[in-house]
């Protein structure tokens, strides 16, 4: 079965250019980290899957270890894709990613070459893929010679089984150095995907910088903090958040005193401009140009509605960011 695919689904989104590549991605993409797992409801994911393809986001991200259990989430993608979108693969971009702990023993973690091509093929054989758009080194590996995760990542694209590649959780130095590597390979890095919101900064030290100058695009995961950027957490932790379920990555300690003042005055600059707080910390990440796209999660079609809504105002006023950046340093 196809599902039935609006033929205005491109009409509303934005597509930026991916650094200097040729690859546009959507302003929103679609990350299968949570509530895409077994221990999810397929008809759910099902649900946003079609919502996210319907409104234009094209690029689907996923992770070798994604559940949990691990695995569970490409093998869930994949049998959507097969029963619903599969005359559509080439209208979407799909990513997949290999360093973290995945399988026990020495070849199941980390970033040798071992362990990212015969990852990259278990994660092709889940998705019941011939190849995904961008494969990922997920963390950079002190033990492992750079040269060797990039020549992993090299071969994976010789193979076709990625068309692109690109490294995620690599701090400004190790992104310098991962990228000559990479150009002298002759596969250059198509993009990276650091930890970015307004409660996480440290790209901005550095790391933008080296993207920009080498052309790399930037797609800022958990941009809504996990969840905390929205007014979810203001009144306790609902029942079904993130926060309140035992393999939940947020948990509740996390939620302190000072972040939900923040909160609570972020989310009144929102109202006053009409947009609920998720869709102002989305709108803030992308006003800088050098950020291809923003990578969210959802746990509902309603919350992917909501914010698909960011298009509708990205813009500031210099007050706003100067009230914004006092919020944030206080
Ligand atoms: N490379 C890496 O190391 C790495 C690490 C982490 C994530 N990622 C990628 O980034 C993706 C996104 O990460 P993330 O899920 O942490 O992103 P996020 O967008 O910061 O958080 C998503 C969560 O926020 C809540 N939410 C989203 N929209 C909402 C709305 N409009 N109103 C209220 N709540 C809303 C939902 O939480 P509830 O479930 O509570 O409803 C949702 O599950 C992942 O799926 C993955 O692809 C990569």
């Amino acid at each position: 079965m196809n599902i039935p695919v609006s033929e205005n689904r491109y009409d509303n989104m934005i597509y930026n250019r991916c650094g200097e590549s040729g690859l546009k991605l959507p302003v929103i993409s679609l990350g299968l980290w949570h509530n895409f797992g077994g221990v999810d409801k397929l008809e759910t994911a099902r649900d946003i899957i079609h919502y996210a393809f319907n409104s234009g986001i094209t690029h689907f991200d996923l992770a070798n270890n994604y559940g949990p259990p691990p695995g569970s989430a490409e093998e869930n993608f994949g049998r959507i894709l097969k029963s619903d979108l599969k005359n559509y693969r080439d209208e979407m971009i799909i990513s997949s990613k290999a360093g973290y702990l995945m399988w026990p023993g020495p070849y199941g973690d980390w970033g040798s070459r071992k362990y990212l091509l015969s990852s990259l093929d278990q994660s092709l054989k889940r998705m019941q893929l011939d190849y995904v758009d961008i494969f990922y080194s997920h963390r950079p590996d002190p033990e492992t010679p750079i040269e060797e995760t990039m020549m992993a990542l090299d071969h994976a694209v010789r193979q076709g089984k990625a068309l692109y590649v690109g490294i995620s959780n690599y701090s400004a130095d190790e992104t310098r150095r991962a990228t000559e590597v990479l150009e002298s390979l002759g596969t250059p890095c198509l993009i990276h995907q650091p930890k970015y919101s307004m409660f996480e900064r440290w790209v901005e030290d550095g790391l933008l910088d080296v993207l920009q100058e080498k052309g790399i695009g930037c797609i800022p995961f958990s941009p809504l903090a996990q969840g905390l950027l929205t007014d979810k957490y203001l009144k306790g932790v609902p029942d079904g958040s993130r926060a309140s379920k035992a393999h939940g990555f947020l948990k509740k300690h996390q939620i302190t005193d000072d972040k939900l003042q923040k909160i609570y005055k972020l989310n009144q600059i929102a109202e006053r401009r009409e947009q609920s707080l998720a869709q102002m910390a989305l709108s803030w990440l992308l006003k800088d140009n050098r950020i291809t796209s923003v990578l969210i999660g959802a746990s509902s079609v309603a919350q992917l509605e909501d914010n698909l809504q960011l298009l509708d105002n990205i813009k500031f006023s210099g007050v706003e960011l100067t009230e914004i950046e006092e919020i944030l340093g206080g």
